[in-house]
């Protein structure tokens, strides 16, 4: 009896052991991530430029039913990820007052690009990283002063604690801007040389897990579509088989296959970083190639504006009317009845709806390489 319990006793040490590292029963995949650093543009956009250069009003927001702060009708892409880690949504560091950056910060402003020549608001990737940089050197210099403090000041519940910054995720999903501004006369390996070199100052400056988005098929997006197509509903003569404008997505794809070599350099660079590149683009495009089946009525028609006339941020407010009312802004915007049946929200942006299908689309790593949850994105394969 005594022996037969020694022995099953050692073979659950056992099992703990090797089952622990492999994730069995007793040990958890999930990599616990604390917090997340995001870097980007519009696409995960969660405050920044409502911040920096004027609130987006209703109806952006719409689908909570209140200002968002993001450039579509509720959320993106970042805040299901964000879900999906158990982690509260990013706050903008630019959108300092009463937010929190105790579980990650988000640098990511909408109309920015990786180059830094132009761009709507002055925080080009390589800025972001920057002001990441500085946000991280006096978080840690705020701890040290408090070691040698008995006090307990309030930024301890804002800032993340100084050994934070290496279990972070860092997250980044820009390109679209470049590819917009078919990269400022520049080429896309010119514009991805300087991806490399940002990126190398966050893994030299200790981010070692990375989650990397490549660029979307902008030729889907409605405004592009039907500024190059006439209006009269006549075929686009430079459509692909489901509607997208072929150029933009050839230039979207020259783009992702530079981005494709800058990682694996990035990889071979920093062999203790764990960097996983998500196919965005593929599962993006998988929306247009069945649209009715995944609820989208109106695939190519945009829920805000009408082609001609962007469904700006601001429009209200320069109006000066109804600016804080739900009802009466929806009666003054020419918008659909009804968000979720489209992808497309101003022919630029993705609606929550599409934005929530891709999350789930991704955060399994169905589309990732290596093809790791974003829950355990901290594992080398
Ligand atoms: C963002 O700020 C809100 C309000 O202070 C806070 O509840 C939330 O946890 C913050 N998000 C992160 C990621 O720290
Ligand atoms: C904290 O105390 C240590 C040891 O006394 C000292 O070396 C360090 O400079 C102090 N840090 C700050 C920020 O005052
Ligand atoms: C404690 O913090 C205060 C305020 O930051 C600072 O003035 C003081 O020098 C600190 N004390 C020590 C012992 O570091
Ligand atoms: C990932 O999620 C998508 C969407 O829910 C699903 O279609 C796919 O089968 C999943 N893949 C894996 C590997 O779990």
């Amino acid at each position: 009896m005594e022996s037969r319990l020694s022995i099953w006793a050692f073979g659950l040490v056992l099992f703990l052991l090797v089952g622990g590292e492999n994730g069995g029963v007793f040990g958890s995949r999930n990599c616990g991530f604390p917090a997340i650093f995001n870097f980007g543009d519009s696409n995960s956009d969660t405050g920044a430029s409502s911040s920096a250069s004027g609130e987006h009003l209703l109806p952006f927001g719409i689908t909570l039913g209140k200002k968002s702060k993001r450039i579509t009708d509720g959320r993106v892409i970042i805040d299901f990820l964000a879900e999906a880690l158990g982690l509260p949504y990013l706050n903008a560091t630019v959108d300092s007052i009463g937010t929190s950056y105790k579980h990650g910060a988000n640098f990511a402003t909408g109309g920015c690009k990786i180059s830094s020549i132009g761009g709507v608001l002055p925080f080009n990737l390589d800025v972001q990283i920057s002001r990441f940089l500085r946000f991280k050197s006096r978080t840690v210099a705020l701890y040290e002063q408090l070691n040698n403090n008995s006090t307990n000041p309030a930024f301890k519940s804002i800032l993340p604690e100084p050994e934070v910054f290496s279990k972070a995720l860092y997250t980044i999903d820009i390109g679209q801007n470049d590819i917009a501004y078919l990269f400022d006369g520049q080429n896309p390996p010119a514009t991805l040389d300087k991806f490399y070199i940002s990126i190398q100052r966050l893994l030299s400056n200790g981010a070692k897990f990375m989650w990397i988005h490549n660029t979307g098929p902008f030729g889907c997006m409605g405004s592009k579509h039907l500024d190059s197509c006439k209006q009269d509903g006549s075929p686009c003569p430079d459509a692909d088989e489901h509607g997208c404008v072929k150029n933009l997505n050839i230039q979207a794809q020259l783009f992702n296959s530079e981005l494709k070599d800058r990682v694996n350099r990035l990889r071979a660079e920093y062999p203790d970083a764990v960097i996983t590149l998500v196919d965005v683009y593929s599962a993006k495009y998988s929306l247009f190639l069945n649209p009715k089946n995944q609820g989208f009525d109106e695939p190519f028609k945009f829920c805000c504006g009408v082609p001609g006339s962007f469904c700006g941020t601001r429009e209200l407010e320069i109006a000066g009317k109804f600016a804080d009312n739900y009802e009466r802004a929806k009666l003054t915007r020419p918008i659909c009845k009804d968000p979720s049946k489209h992808i497309s929200w101003d022919g630029v942006h993705y609606t929550e709806a599409a934005n929530r299908i891709v999350a789930k689309l991704i955060a399994n790593g169905s589309h990732s390489d290596p093809p790791v949850p974003i829950t355990e994105a901290c594992r080398k394969h």
